[in-house]
């Protein structure tokens, strides 16, 4: 059994890293985070897999964070700043890498049939047959969450929905957001709102989002915040994105992220079956000779338990 010990202590320390934050104090809040960290250690050093891991990345933000906090409290004692409009960032050239309604379709994404039809029904459909669903009274839903294994196709399948609604795709990754400075993530979730918004139709996918908009407990709530605010597409001027978050590890999100009506579908994507694996190995050999004695079934076979991404390499050119 996980002792409560450190998990406690840990948390005394987040609360003092917050209140030294408030009051300005960055190194006080800089060795606070730093013993947070270590209570991380050492909850990863008793458990197992998974959970391991988590508490092991755990430690890493908030290594991340300690250095981040240390260089700041010697270089720039200054005030934290936060942004709560948009306006300011709007002259200013764009950080964010966007692309025209990508190419890829739902059908070259293999299986995942019931996430395509929920998808379809609450985005897809009321965006392209808006008087139809006026009638019924049903206005397309404005964001989702795409959670389950690494390379099991959740970018893959966010561009899809880009392609089927005809909009822009706006792929946001950690480390274009998480700024090095304590405020600098508000201000990066503003300006990427901002320039969604630009877009006549826009799909704002958020990669890892765990580690953006992760429960409270640490000074991340003010990036928590500044998402919900920009979110709310009643207090925003501008047409709002559609909202796809990703993540391995859904558990880490905050609940006011998920419980604020924005994200209106929990989509799981799971690794591939059988029959789903046959067609992403088919797919992938399409273009490549392959001899009479390839036995496909046995290569199936072989890949249980593999995402789709660890089947087809598109670097390497296939299998
Ligand atoms: N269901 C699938 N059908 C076809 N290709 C897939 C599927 N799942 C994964 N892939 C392949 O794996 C690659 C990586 O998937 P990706 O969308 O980046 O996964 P994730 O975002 O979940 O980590 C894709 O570009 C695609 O080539
Ligand atoms: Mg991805």
């Amino acid at each position: 059994m996980m002792s409560s010990f450190f998990s406690d202590k840990k948390r005394e320390n987040e609360v003092i890293a917050e209140r030294s934050l408030s009051a300005k104090d960055f190194a006080g809040a800089a060795i606070a985070f730093a013993r947070a960290a270590e209570c991380s250690i050492a909850m990863a050093d008793q458990s197992h897999g998974p959970i391991a891991t988590c508490f092991h990345d755990d430690a890493c933000d908030l290594l991340g964070l300690a250095e981040e906090l240390k260089a700041k409290a010697q270089a720039h004692p200054s005030a934290r700043k936060r942004v709560s409009t948009t306006d300011d960032l709007s002259d200013k050239p764009s950080r964010w890498g966007s692309e025209n309604r990508p190419s890829v379709k739902f059908g070259d994404l293999k299986g995942l049939d019931e996430a395509k039809q929920i998808v379809f029904d609450a985005f897809i459909a009321p965006v392209k047959h808006p008087e139809v669903f006026k009638t019924l009274n049903i206005t397309p839903g404005t964001g989702l969450l795409l959670y389950g294994p690494p390379r099991t196709g959740k970018t893959m399948f966010a561009r899809a929905v880009a392609n089927e609604i005809d909009a822009t795709f706006m792929h946001v990754k950690l480390n274009e957001i998480k700024s090095r400075w304590v405020g600098g993530s508000e201000e990066n979730v503003s300006s990427m709102f901002a320039e969604a918004r630009k877009f006549s139709r826009c799909v704002l996918f958020l990669d890892e989002a765990d580690a953006l908009l992760r429960k409270r407990g640490n000074q991340r709530v003010s990036a928590v915040e500044q998402f919900l605010i920009e979110s709310d597409g009643f207090s925003q001027p501008g047409n709002q994105p559609f909202i796809l978050l990703a993540t391995n590890r859904p558990w880490l999100l905050d609940s006011a992220v998920l419980s604020a009506g924005r994200i209106s579908q929990y989509i799981h994507i799971g690794l591939p079956t059988a029959p789903v694996r046959q067609q992403i190995i088919e797919a992938g050999l399409k273009d490549v000779p392959v001899s009479d004695d390839v036995d496909i079934e046995r290569i199936v076979d072989m890949t249980n338990g593999f995402a789709g991404g660890e089947i087809h390499h598109q670097k390497g050119g296939g299998l």
